[in-house]
C-alpha cells in the first residue's frame, strides 16, 4: 500500500491525493532546531512500500533541505520506490546562461532532485528551450497535462468565451483548451523587458467584442503577463477578463496589482492559493495508480 507523506504545508494537497486513490496520508514530524536546522522523522515503517512525498516547489530554496531529508530517511529505511510528488516543479526558466557567469539553475536543481529520488511527477512544467524534463532529470519523470481541466472550467463556467494565449509560446496550448472547450481563441506577442517589465501586442479584437475574454497561462508569477494583456483588452473595449493558470505562484504584490483589471482569477491547486477552483488530486492519483512515466527520448542528465 503506497504511503503518501506529505512536506510541510502541502498537507491538505496530500490528503485529496490519498482520498483519490485509496491511499494512507501521514504527515512526517518536521522541526526547527534552534540553530535554525531543519530535525525530520518519519511517522511510520516505510520498508517494502512505495512513498510519494507531497511537495509542491513554489518556494524551492526553503523546500529542498527538508525534501532531500525525508527522501533520505525513506530510501535508507527501505522504501520500494520514493516518488516526488511536485505539482510545480520550480527552477524550470532559467533554462540557458542569457549572461556570462550566470548558473543554469534548471540543471543545477534538477541534478539534486534526481540525486534524492527515484521519480518525479508533475504538472505542465515549464519547459521552453529543454524539450522535455528528461534532458535534465537523471530519474524517470511523468509529465501530466492540465489543459483538458482548465478547458472544462472554461466550459462550465463562461459564456461565450475568447480564449486568448499571452504569447507565441502559448499558440499550442491556448488553441488546444479552446477547441477542447468549444471556443475561438486568439494569441498575443510578448515581449518580456525585465522580470516585472513586460509588453504585449494582440491583434484586432473587434470581432470579437461580444465575447468574454478568458487569459490562459502556465504560470501567473508577477502577474505583469496577465496585467499588460488585461489593460491592452481594456484599450480594444473588451471586458474585463477571467485568468485560469495553472500554477498561481502569485509573487508579491501580483494579486492586488491584477485585481483591478480582471473578472476573476481561477488556478489549479498545484499551489494553495485562494484562486484555487481546479483540483489536480485526481490526475496524480491516476499517474500514480498506473506507474505513468515519460518516454525516455534523449539521453538523460545533458544540458540543452
Ligand atoms: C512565460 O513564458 C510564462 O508562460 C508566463 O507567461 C510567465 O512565467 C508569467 O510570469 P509573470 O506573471 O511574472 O509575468
Amino acid at each position: 500500500m503506497r504511503l503518501i507523506l506529505p512536506l510541510p504545508g502541502h498537507e491538505a494537497f496530500a490528503a485529496r491525493l490519498a482520498e483519490a486513490g485509496g491511499w494512507s496520508s501521514v504527515a512526517p514530524e518536521v522541526r526547527r532546531f534552534p540553530d535554525g536546522e531543519s530535525y525530520l522523522r518519519l511517522p511510520e515503517e516505510v520498508r517494502g512500500r512505495p512513498v510519494d512525498l507531497v511537495c509542491s516547489l513554489a518556494r524551492p530554496d526553503a523546500q529542498f533541505l527538508p525534501l532531500a531529508f525525508a527522501a533520505d530517511a525513506a530510501r535508507e529505511l527501505g522504501a520500494s520506490e520514493v516518488t516526488l510528488v511536485a505539482p510545480y516543479l520550480a527552477y524550470l526558466r532559467q533554462d540557458t546562461r542569457f549572461r556570462p557567469g550566470e548558473a543554469v539553475s534548471s540543471r543545477s536543481f534538477a541534478r539534486l532532485l534526481s540525486s534524492c529520488v527515484d521519480r518525479v511527477l508533475t504538472v505542465d512544467p515549464h519547459l521552453h528551450r529543454y524539450p522535455a524534463l528528461a534532458r535534465i532529470y537523471r530519474v524517470p519523470t511523468a509529465t501530466l497535462h492540465a489543459a483538458p481541466l482548465l478547458a472544462q472550467w472554461i466550459a462550465g463556467h463562461v459564456a461565450a468565451p475568447l480564449v486568448i494565449g499571452p504569447d507565441e509560446e502559448s499558440a499550442q496550448w491556448a488553441g488546444a483548451i479552446a477547441a477542447a472547450a468549444g471556443a475561438p481563441h486568439v494569441v498575443a506577442r510578448k515581449q518580456r523587458r525585465g522580470d516585472r517589465e513586460v509588453e504585449v501586442a494582440l491583434p484586432d479584437l473587434s470581432p470579437w467584442r461580444g465575447r468574454q475574454p478568458v487569459l490562459v497561462d502556465d504560470i501567473a508569477s508577477s502577474g505583469r503577463t496577465l496585467i499588460a494583456v488585461a489593460r491592452q483588452l481594456q484599450q480594444q473595449g473588451l471586458a474585463r477578463p477571467d485568468c485560469v493558470v495553472v500554477h498561481g505562484l502569485f509573487a508579491d504584490d501580483a494579486l492586488a496589482a491584477l485585481q483591478p483589471f480582471v473578472r476573476q482569477i481561477v488556478s489549479t491547486d498545484s499551489v494553495a492559493h485562494p484562486s484555487n477552483r481546479i483540483g489536480l488530486a485526481p490526475l496524480f492519483a491516476d499517474a500514480l495508480t498506473r506507474d505513468l512515466r515519460d518516454p525516455v527520448e534523449t539521453a538523460c542528465g545533458e544540458g540543452a
